[in-house]
């Protein structure tokens, strides 16, 4: 069998850019460059294990979303996570029945939450008056809601919209409630929770542990944990990321495991973000991965994404140096959280952009953009709403990937066991010369021996069937990606489709 080449058109430049460093809040950067290093970091598909998880299975028509497909078109089914009702007493029942720890028992984001987050883009942006179409209010969340339903998002998985930061008032109501900024939010939460569901949507917010949000607004203490955690609930909030700023380790060890029992018990189902080990330093003494996923549907890990690819690269860097930590404390319903995709921003190469669409589909993180829907050019598009990517970040198993290789020549290979005996891999090029052919074959990653097809996802093209064996040569621009959906063969004749159905534009030159 001769070579298989993988092309990608060279189109991408990539582009320095400066950093604001704004990470040091977390001071959790280590921002080693590990491009020199050679190694095997992976285990082989045979070796894999995974953790035991001791989470109670909720019923199939209770997991999270997934993304149905017949005849090539994806459909979504609506709403995605039917709404438990549970009373205050049930709950109690339950959680006294679990296992006896704290456990997140909601059902929700059995593959990674997928939607729209203001943050990145929209920052704490408050001056309706001279910037009324940017400041954080009502109107630009309904602009969202809007654009997330109407241009195809919604219908791929993209469900979230979610407040971050400012949106509420100074003070607390008369009733020790939070509330929304009367003047920015002039319909208050609830309105627009309910523009945004009757759309289809679900609407997330944010709140922080401790006496203030990192932007100075109440933040919720632990006197005030059961008061928000209900207000959200009475609002018809179906997300929280519970921020950490303003308060210490020893609280944050009270204060995160009591929210989670505080939301449950609301009966309403809300995801819950934690940003408690970003906080901690990200690893273990400090954080407990296993406590995290009993009691958070994800957590922010490390610092903050900025617009920019040294923002990208590091977070990228940090989190795959950390795999044999971070790797396993993933799984349906728990999730690790790199941060938002910048994609469609002003800091990213349209190489780059596919690099983080690629590399946050291997690590099955959470897929929040943070960029503006209503302007977003049509390459970002594309590759944000690129089916294949986002077939790889939803795979059921929901088996985070992990880098496999990196070489001398500043080539690394991802890998991410997928459903059905699937994988996916990614090369990625952190070269800054030109597009550089990487040889290697399936048998040096550590496939076992057998006949495969692979997809080339960015090109969406079919490559013809090859052995474990064969060497293959990909061409891959600096600072970008070439990613592939492997299946073995035998399976893909065996149903006569590909990729286990029609989940995949189908490729028309078998
Ligand atoms: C922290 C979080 C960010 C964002 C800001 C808001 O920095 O990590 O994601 O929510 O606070 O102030």
């Amino acid at each position: 069998m001769g070579k298989l080449e993988g092309q990608l058109g060279s189109t991408g430049i990539g582009v320095e850019h400066q950093q604001s460093n704004s990470l040091s809040k977390f001071k959790l950067c280590s921002c080693e460059n590990s491009r020199n290093g050679v190694g095997t970091e992976g285990l082989t598909s045979r070796s894999y294990q995974r953790t035991p998880r001791r989470r109670t299975l909720k019923p199939a028509h209770t997991r999270g979303s997934r993304l149905h497909l017949s005849s090539g078109r994806v459909h979504r089914l609506l709403p995605l996570e039917p709404k438990i009702s549970m009373t205050p007493a049930v709950v109690i029942l339950v959680l006294a029945l679990s296992t006896g720890t704290l456990a997140l028992d909601n059902g929700l984001m059995r593959t990674p939450p997928m939607g729209w987050l203001a943050w990145e883009r929209f920052r704490c942006d408050i001056d309706c008056d001279h910037d009324p179409k940017n400041c954080i209010s009502e109107n630009l969340f309904m602009d969202m809601a809007d654009r997330l339903a109407e241009d195809g998002w919604r219908e791929l998985g993209y469900v979230y919209v979610n407040i971050d930061d400012c949106w509420s008032s100074m003070e607390r109501d008369a009733n020790g409630r939070l509330q929304a900024d009367p003047k920015r939010f002039p319909n208050g939460i609830p309105h627009l929770a309910r523009y945004v569901h009757d759309r289809g949507l679900k609407l997330g917010i944010y709140g922080d542990f401790g006496t203030h949000t990192c932007g100075g607004y109440p933040g919720t203490t632990l006197d005030k944990i059961q008061t928000d955690a209900q207000t959200f609930a009475d609002w018809g909030i179906d997300m929280l990321k519970l921020d950490g700023c303003y308060s210490n380790a020893t609280e944050q060890e009270k204060g995160y495991p009591l929210m989670s029992q505080a939301l449950n018990a609301t009966g309403r189902p809300i995801g819950y973000s934690c940003s408690w080990p970003a906080y901690q330093g990200g690893l273990p003494p400090k954080v407990n991965y296993t406590q995290l996923g009993e009691i958070c549907n994800l957590w922010r890990n490390y610092g903050d994404i900025q617009d920019s690819w040294s923002s990208v690269l590091n977070i990228a860097d940090w989190f795959f140096t950390n795999q044999d930590i971070l790797q396993p404390a993933a799984g349906p319903g728990r999730w690790n959280d790199p941060d938002m995709l910048v994609i469609g921003d002003f800091g990213l190469s349209f190489d780059q952009s596919q690099t983080q669409m690629a590399l946050w589909a291997i690590m099955a993180a959470p897929l929040f953009m943070s960029n503006d829907l209503r302007s977003i050019d049509a390459r970002s598009r594309t590759i944000l709403q690129n089916k294949g990517l986002i077939y790889i970040n939803q795979d059921p198993l929901g088996i985070q990937g992990r880098r496999l290789i990196k070489e001398q020549s500043g080539v690394e290979v991802f890998w991410r066991p997928l459903s059905n005996d699937a994988s996916a891999l990614v090369f990625f090029s952190r070269r800054e010369d030109m597009p550089y052919r990487y040889q290697t074959s399936l048998k040096k990653l550590n496939y076992t021996a057998g006949v495969y097809q692979a997809y080339d996802v960015y090109q969406e093209k079919l490559l013809p069937a090859f052995k474990d064996s064969t060497d293959f040569v990909v061409s891959i621009n600096p600072s970008g990606v070439v990613m592939w959906f492997v299946v073995p063969t035998k399976q893909m004749m065996g149903d006569g489709k590909l990729f286990g159905g029609d989940r995949l534009a189908k490729p028309t030159h078998l």
